[in-house]
């Protein structure tokens, strides 16, 4: 064991895979459930995007979240681990009709729709089974966040959401339809985020909407604020559960919420991301001309953050106590792109070494790629190979 790893257990398996810690999971959890808790009317939805391994999904339906679905498979994989399709909803730019057809049948709380189209198609598709779908529309609030540009989404040139300038005209619209019924308003400002002053700025818009709202009699049942509460990439051991309280009590203090209404999340990186780690080999070690290489046999097939985002993910050697030295870390993939990090110290490095990339539960496996036709990775909790 170095650390939280049992390095030993690691030697003999196949890398590279991924290793979810599930006491860092479950304390989350009961944190993530203890804080929102203390407000009545909060109700949390896990965006199964960040992560949706069967394992991990599993101890997240015990703990009681709902989901939060962005696509037909999303939806396949709640209901699979046992999501109940009353805590399901599902939100999406595009959803296509098999999709919604599917949310349908499984009879899920609501749509999060995105625009005039696609409330159209739900009713007429809802109508065809003789059903009623129920709605929320994603608002985009033209709210910015101090995020990286590719995660940021609640901006008025972002793809998502209906603009605030057409909300009434929809609302009225889907009081005319007869197999849809409004529910509720949606947003959702973007991911990574750590400055609670992005919060506030999102409650005080969803302020301003229900005010006018209510002014026009109408009742907004649901408001789901999104996702999209950050972690500390640079320090996973030492905050590894994300600051759910000063969260929940941003909401609670600045949105104005009616005593009817409830206040919906849909929180996906704070729930996974610290659980999660890239385990993987070291191949070579190779000197170039001003610096040394750690080529791993993980690359950005496994891990894509780094190279799409320039994103930091902490790294250790875990089979080293050697004096520390400094590497660029990269993959095996043909694109120069495919680089975990510049000038990174670990402990001296040695070909059969094992890395440990950290905060990787969120956006990790899910987002792996069979480019150059490589295994997809496998990913493997603390439980099981404890053989619990
Ligand atoms: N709700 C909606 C409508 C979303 O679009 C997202 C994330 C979430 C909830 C969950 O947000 P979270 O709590 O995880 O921040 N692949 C990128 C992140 C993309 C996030 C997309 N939407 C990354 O690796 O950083």
């Amino acid at each position: 064991m170095k650390g939280i790893f049992p390095v030993d257990k690691f030697q003999g398996m196949r890398t590279p895979f991924y290793y979810y810690d599930t006491k860092v999971l479950r304390d989350t959890l009961d944190c993530l459930r203890a804080e929102a808790g203390r407000y009545d009317n909060f109700s949390v939805h896990y965006a199964i995007k960040a992560n949706a391994n069967p394992k991990v999904l599993t101890i997240i339906r015990e703990s009681g979240l709902g989901a939060d679905c962005v696509s037909g498979g999303e939806i396949r994989a709640a209901v699979q681990a046992g999501f109940p399709a009353s805590k399901i909803v599902f939100a999406g730019v595009g959803k296509a009709d098999w999709e919604i057809n599917l949310g349908l049948d499984c009879g899920i709380f609501c749509f999060n729709v995105e625009s005039v189209p696609e409330l159209e198609v739900i009713n007429s598709l809802a109508e065809a089974k003789g059903k009623v779908a129920g709605v929320a529309f994603r608002i985009n609030p033209d709210v910015g966040a101090h995020t990286h540009a590719n995660i940021t989404t609640g901006l008025a040139e972002n793809k998502f959401g209906i603009n605030m300038a057409d909300m009434d005209r929809v609302i009225d619209l889907a009081g005319e339809m007869s197999h849809v019924r409004f529910m509720g308003l949606h947003f959702h400002i973007g991911s990574q985020i750590l400055d609670m002053g992005d919060f506030v700025a999102l409650c005080n818009r969803v302020n301003e909407l229900l005010d006018k709202l209510e002014a026009r009699g109408v009742r907004v049942m649901h408001v789901n604020v999104g996702g999209g509460l950050g972690i500390d990439y640079a320090h996973p051991n030492r905050q590894p559960v994300p600051a759910f309280k000063e969260y929940f009590e941003t909401f609670a203090t600045h949105l104005k919420l009616r005593s009817y209404q409830t206040l919906h999340f849909e929180l996906g990186r704070s729930v996974v991301g610290q659980c999660g780690s890239l385990i993987s080999r070291v191949l070579y070690v190779k000197q170039g001309a001003n610096k040394q290489f750690a080529i791993l046999d993980a690359g950005m097939t496994d891990l894509i953050r780094p190279a799409l985002y320039q994103a930091y993910h902490k790294m250790e050697n875990i089979t080293s106590e050697d004096a520390i030295e400094t590497y660029d870390v990269v993959g095996p993939i043909c694109e120069s792109s495919d680089v975990f990090g510049k000038a990174v110290d670990l402990n001296c490095v040695k070909r059969g070494d094992l890395i440990a990339i950290r905060s990787a539960g969120a956006y990790g496996e899910i987002m792996a790629s069979r480019y150059n036709c490589r295994e997809l990775p496998q990913g493997y909790t603390s439980d099981e190979l404890a053989g619990l």
